[in-house]
This record gives structure tokens, sequence and C-alpha cells, in this order.
């Protein structure tokens, strides 16, 4: 079936950064897509204190800095929310 996907705003994937979360739901964004890494946490084998540096924002430059060679497309496959939209996109 076809599933629609999720738009989210740089203000929605704020509110699942390191800091004032108490959901302890963590996203991130690589190449625009939004992705929850909360459960990829304990097994990072940067540690999970180096996962959360890009939690509730765009980690693309870090995680190209870090290990581009890493194929994170294929790795969170399953943990995609959606897609980043700008702030004041309208909605369709
Ligand atoms: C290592 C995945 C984000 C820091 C790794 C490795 C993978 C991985 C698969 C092993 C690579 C290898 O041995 O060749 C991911 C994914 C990320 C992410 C899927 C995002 C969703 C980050 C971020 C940092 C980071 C934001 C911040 C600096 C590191 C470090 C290592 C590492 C330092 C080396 C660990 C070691 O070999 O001792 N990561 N990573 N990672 N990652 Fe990440």
């Amino acid at each position: 079936p076809f599933v629609p996907l999720r738009r989210i705003t740089p203000d929605e994937l704020a509110t699942h950064g390191a800091r004032k979360n108490s959901a302890k739901v963590y996203w991130t964004v690589l190449e625009g897509r939004v992705y929850d890494i909360t459960p990829y946490l304990p097994y990072h084998p940067g540690g999970e204190k180096e996962l959360l540096r890009v939690a509730g924002k765009d980690g693309t430059k870090l995680f190209n800095l870090t290990h581009s060679w890493v194929n994170w497309d294929n790795m969170l496959r399953g943990c995609e929310v959606g897609i980043l939209v700008s702030g004041n996109e309208m909605p369709v």
C-alpha cells in the first residue's frame, strides 16, 4: 500500500533533541530524511553520547565528517519517520 511520507518541520525535529526531551525519543536528519535513532543508540560503535550529538538536528555534516563510508541508508531503513520540510512550507 502507498504510505505517504510524514512531513516534519524543524520545530518538531527539535523536540527530539538530547535535552528537554522527556519522551526520550531521539530523531536526526540525514540527507533530508528524518530517522528515529533511539533503537540504535545501544548499538552505535561510537557510543551513545556521540550519536546524541545529532539528536534533534541535521546530522548529515557530522556523520560524513566521522564516517562517510557507513551506509546509513541501509542501516536505518525501518527507522525512517518522514522527510524534513522547511518551517514555512505550506502543508498540502
Ligand atoms: C562508528 C553508525 C552517527 C561517531 C560507527 C560505525 C557505525 C556507525 C556503523 C562503525 C564504523 C566502522 O567501524 O567502520 C552511525 C550511524 C549514525 C552515526 C548510523 C547516525 C545515525 C555518529 C555521530 C558521531 C559518530 C553523529 C559523532 C561524532 C562515531 C565514532 C565511531 C563511529 C567516533 C568510531 C568508533 C570506534 O571505532 O571506536 N558509527 N554513526 N557517529 N561513530 Fe557513528
